[in-house]
This record gives structure tokens, C-alpha cells and sequence, in this order.
């Protein structure tokens, strides 16, 4: 079964065709610091073809979420050296999701007295502050072009900074909200330069992020995540003909780079728009189909069989099964994701998933 079989991305030599989809989990303290929990979590996923990092801010007024790593410090380069020797050791691949969260953020959050968006339109609903407590998410400064391309090298310093940590490579997180997706949609970017109006010029900074970081670390090492029509944060695509005309552009904007991969999170990977944004990128294609239910052992199966995609990326099931690969390449029982624990700060719900090993011990 393919699923099970090597694939090459790139510079990548994955030795399966699944792929640890980025997931936030908020336990790297306050310094954003990858500890032994991150080490331990990453190592124990490393039978994965590839694992993509959780979100990771490249500056620290792209700081999303209490408890997010970084990769800007000297102390962070060094926590997410060990997570690569350990992933790498153990056989595995990991590359890091650069993700600039943009307007979903909070002055608590970031620890700086402004966050920063294409336009000063505040994300609707709360945010969870480190103490516990909830905020309005505010509205953000809107970047000057100057900060537009202040911006675009914070991606790149990130890059070079995950290279030498040891990482394979770097995911562009495009997708689900963040800055790069509020650049896309229309109701998040109003600017009037050359960053807003049109579909090419709303694709035009996502397309600048992820040609000079590629410049700076290897394209054959660079992939983007796109979930177009993925309605989050506030980043509304309703609009049929302009997501397409967005999508191209930055599509076609985004072919002539040599990508190693592109992520893309949709309800419908097999669907025309998907499969036309996969096209024209011309990249070897990892699908991941979305949050309505956890992506299943049959669907993976039918998507690489079929030739839909080259890879596939689980979330949850990877969350929840260490030796997920394993797993479903002997077709077992698998362990249930317990959600109320996905954001935490202890190894509960973290590292203590057992492998199908460690249960029939128990049970034996
Ligand atoms: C706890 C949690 C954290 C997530 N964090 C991220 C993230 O940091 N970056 C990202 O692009 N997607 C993130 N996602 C989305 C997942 O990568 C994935 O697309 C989603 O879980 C759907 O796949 P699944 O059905 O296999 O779980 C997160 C999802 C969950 C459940």
C-alpha cells in the first residue's frame, strides 16, 4: 500500500507517506523555550514520515498563543536543536511551521505593546490570556509597506534560524487566519498599496515570504500550508470567484520557487479548487482534509492510492497515537484523542499516549 512506502519531497526522504500535521499545543513556556516535554513529544513521533512543527512564531509580535514556541532567541534555537537530534536519532524528519499569528494575538500575549495585521480590523471574539482569563482580541496596527518587508525578513531570519537549528526544513503557515491568510481574503486586507486590492496583489505577500525564504534555506527545504474556504478567525472566503482568483495568483506565483511541498487543509483535498491550486504549484502535494471529523486510516489510504496526493496530514489521530504509522500500517486498534488536554502545560494528554506496545503490556 502506498501510504506505507518512501517518498521524497524535495530534500526530504520520508520513509511513509504520513505526515504529522502542525499542532499547537502551548507548552513551551513563557520564554517560548522547546523543554524535554517538546523533545520527548516530537521523539516519540519520529516513526511519522514527517513531522511538521506546531505553529512557531518567527518574531515575538507574532506570538499567538500562551505557552507557543519560538524561534527567534538564541535559547530557542537551542531547545529546537534538541528536538531535531532526538527526532533525527530516532529516525525521523521534522521541519518547522513558521507562523506569524498577525491580529490573532494579544499586547499580554506577545509582550509587546502592539500586534500587527494588513489592516486595522480586529479578528472577532476572545482571546485566552496566560493567566487563565479571556480578551478581546484588539485591533491591530496596520503595517506600513516599510513593515511589509520588515515582515517578509522576520520569516526569513526564523528560517535560517530553524536551519541551524537543525531542522530539514520550514513550512510558510498560510493558512487558518494568521498573517499570510489575512493577507489573502478581502475582509481582512483592505490596504491600498500594492499588498491589497486585486487577487494578485492580496497573494502578493504570501508569495514574497515564502520566494525569500526559499532563497535564503533551499526551496527543495521550503513548503507552504493553504487552507482555502477554511472560514476561521475571521478570515472569511465566501466568495467562489475570488478565492479562485486568489488562489491562482498565488498559485502561479508560487510555481516557478521548486517548492518541496504544499500543505493543504480542505474538507475536500479531492475536489477542482485543491486540485487546481495543486496543479498550478506543481509541488508534491500533502492533503489534509479538515477539522469536521479526524482524518481516518481508509481516507489516507484512497487519497495516495488514487493519486490525489503525494502524502497525507493527521492531526488528531497523531496527537493520540505516538506509533500512528505502525498502527495503521498493521491496521490496530488506535487510542482516542482526549481534546480537553490538547492545550495544556504538563505532560498529560502530551507524552503519555501509549504505543500499541506499552497498552498490550498493560493489558497483558
Ligand atoms: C490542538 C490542535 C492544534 C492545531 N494547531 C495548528 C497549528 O499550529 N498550525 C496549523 O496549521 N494547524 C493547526 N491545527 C490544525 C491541524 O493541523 C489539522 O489541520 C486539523 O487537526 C485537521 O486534521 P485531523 O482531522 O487529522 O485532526 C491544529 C489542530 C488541533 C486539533
Amino acid at each position: 500500500m502506498k501510504l506505507f512506502e518512501p517518498a521524497v519531497l524535495g530534500a526530504l526522504p520520508l520513509s511513509n507517506r504520513i505526515v504529522m500535521a502542525p499542532l499547537t499545543r502551548t507548552r513551551a513556556g513563557e520564554l517560548g523555550i522547546p523543554n524535554d516535554l517538546l523533545v520527548e513529544h516530537y521523539r516519540q513521533r519520529a516513526g511519522l514520515g514527517l513531522i511538521v512543527t506546531e505553529g512557531t512564531w518567527p518574531v515575538q509580535e507574532g506570538r499567538s498563543y500562551p505557552g507557543q514556541p519560538g524561534i527567534e532567541t538564541d535559547e530557542q534555537i537551542a531547545g529546537w536543536r534538541r528536538v531535531a537530534d532526538a527526532v533525527h536519532a530516532a529516525g525521523g524528519r521534522i521541519v518547522m511551521q513558521l507562523m506569524h499569528g498577525g491580529r490573532v494575538s494579544h499586547p499580554d500575549i506577545a509582550q509587546t505593546p502592539r500586534i500587527v495585521a494588513p489592516s486595522a480590523i480586529a479578528a472577532p471574539g476572545q482571546t485566552h490570556l496566560a493567566d487563565g482569563s479571556k480578551a478581546d482580541m484588539p485591533v491591530p496596527h496596520e503595517l506600513t509597506t516599510a513593515e511589509v518587508h520588515e515582515a517578509v525578513q522576520g520569516f526569513v531570519q526564523a528560517a535560517r534560524n530553524a536551519v541551524a537549528a537543525g531542522l530539514d526544513g520550514v513550512e510558510v503557515h498560510g493558512a487558518n487566519g494568521y498573517l499570510v491568510h489575512e493577507f489573502l481574503a478581502p475582509g481582512s486586507n483592505t490596504r491600498t498599496d500594492q499588498y491589497g486590492g486585486s487577487p494578485e496583489n492580496r497573494a502578493r505577500f504570501g508569495i514574497e515570504v515564502t520566494t525569500a525564504v526559499a532563497e535564503a534555506i533551499g526551496a527543495d527545504r521550503t513548503g507552504i500550508r493553504l487552507s482555502p474556504e477554511h472560514g476561521v478567525q475571521g478570515v472569511i472566503e465566501d466568495d467562489a470567484e475570488d478565492v479562485r482568483a486568489t488562489y491562482t495568483a498565488l498559485a502561479e506565483g508560487l510555481a516557478p520557487i521548486g517548492l518541496a511541498f504544499v500543505d493543504i487543509l480542505h474538507a475536500d483535498p479531492t475536489g477542482d479548487l485543491v486540485q487546481h491550486i495543486r496543479r498550478t504549484i506543481g509541488a508534491p502535494f500533502i492533503a489534509n482534509s479538515g477539522f469536521s471529523a479526524l482524518t481516518t486510516r481508509e481516507e489516507a489510504l484512497a487519497l495516495v492510492e488514487d493519486g490525489h496526493a503525494d502524502a497525507v496530514g493527521v492531526g488528531r489521530a497523531a496527537i493520540a497515537n505516538p506509533d500512528l504509522a505502525h498502527r495503521w500500517e498493521h491496521d490496530t486498534e488506535l487510542n482516542e484523542p482526549r481534546p480537553e488536554l490538547f492545550y495544556g502545560q504538563s505532560a498529560e494528554g502530551y507524552t503519555d499516549y501509549p504505543t500499541l506496545a506499552e497498552s498490550r503490556a498493560t493489558v497483558a
